[in-house]
């Protein structure tokens, strides 16, 4: 079978900075309780006139830029996101149209904060199926249009990005490892929007109540992240025969950093090789994997030939785990 590597990373945040400072005007909270309790600092925020689609044309133009490549060669578009523009049409259609990546297919994939994990392996394997050599793969996500401003237990937590890989043939050892993956609906309702698809209809009941804003329980879906990312973190390297001195880089999802070093600490890898920027950017939800990759290019800590676990847990639940030798 054919391997597949990752050839190019660009991601997109936009410039408007949303700090603890401002949110502690707009619900009652402080800079310390957000920074003790989750670690953020500050997260980015799309203005009004920005949507999904914007964000990710933006990441996905960085990374075919970046690997000197035009929007025609693509083959197939995966738009990992819950924050569509659309119900439909997808926001794959409207990258695929704004790109003009002629003759690409493409679709949305909804598996919240696992869906870039879910998207990259997915990719790999029509890759390694051999029908498609060039696949662009996209996290983003515009979080602050389905948060509640009113609710301090999630309005602190979330920011939007986008970040976006393209995924080609490998020639040599490089490239997918393996995938371990696993969802779980009887986790659905402790972190949803309620309202808008098709058990909710939109209506005036429904946003009078706030439907259409994210509602979780913050300690159960803690307490199962912390977990889950341990357990599918560890099972994935037994299996692959991997011990996590092979591991360059730990790339988790930032969704708590009190959730990313419980993790580590389980897994016993060293704090050095766990990639954290939730102070700069909160939970960008599936973008959360490529922002964490391009930091760890840019500090050194990921380099050709290195091993990368990135692994996720996200509302469904949904979970994700996989392994990457870096190609470039
Ligand atoms: C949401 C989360 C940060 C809350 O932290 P926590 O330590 O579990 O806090 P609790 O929910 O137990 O709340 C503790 C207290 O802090 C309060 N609180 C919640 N948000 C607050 C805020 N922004 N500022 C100040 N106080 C806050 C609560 O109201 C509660 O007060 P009470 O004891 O008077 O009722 C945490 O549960 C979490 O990160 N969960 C996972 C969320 C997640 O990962 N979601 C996305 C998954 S991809």
């Amino acid at each position: 079978m054919l391997k597949a590597k990752i050839t190019a990373l660009g991601c997109y945040v936009p410039p408007r900075v949303l700090t603890n400072q401002d949110l502690e005007k707009m619900v009652e909270t402080t800079d310390q309780w957000i920074l003790e309790r989750v670690g953020i600092r500050e997260r980015h925020i799309a203005d009004p006139d920005m949507a999904t689609s914007d964000m990710a044309i933006r990441a996905a133009r960085c990374a075919l830029e970046q690997r000197g490549m035009d929007a025609s060669e693509v083959q197939a578009i995966i738009v990992c996101t819950v924050t569509p523009d659309h119900m439909f049409p997808s926001t794959a259609c409207l990258v695929q149209h704004a790109l003009g990546a002629r003759g690409a297919w493409g679709f949305d994939l909804v598996a919240a904060c696992s869906g870039f994990v879910y998207g990259l392996t997915t990719a790999a394997h029509l890759v390694s199926g051999g029908m498609y050599r060039k696949v662009l793969v996209i996290g983003a996500d515009t979080m602050s249009r389905i948060i509640d401003y009113q609710d301090r237990a999630t309005c602190v937590l979330f920011g939007d990005a986008a970040g976006a890989m393209l995924v080609e043939p490998a020639d040599g050892g490089e490239g997918f490892i393996d995938f371990l993956g696993e969802v779980d609906g009887s986790g659905g309702d402790f972190l949803k929007m309620p309202a808008g698809g098709s058990r909710l209809p939109a209506s005036h009941e429904t946003v009078d109540k706030r439907l259409h804003y994210v509602h979780q329980q913050g300690q159960q879906v803690f307490k199962y992240a912390v977990r889950k990312m341990y357990e599918t973190s560890r099972e994935l390297l037994e299996r692959n025969g991997l011990a996590l001195s092979d591991v360059a880089v730990m790339v988790p999802h930032q969704a708590n950093l009190r959730i990313i070093n419980a993790a580590a600490e389980r897994l016993g890898i060293d704090r050095s090789r766990v990639i954290v920027n939730i102070d700069r950017f909160g939970n960008t939800t599936a973008a959360t994997i490529p922002l964490g990759t391009r930091d760890a290019v840019a500090q050194g800590k990921l380099r050709k030939g290195d091993v990368a676990l990135f692994v996720a847990v996200g509302a469904g639940y949904t979970v994700g785990a996989s392994l990457w030798r870096w190609a470039y």
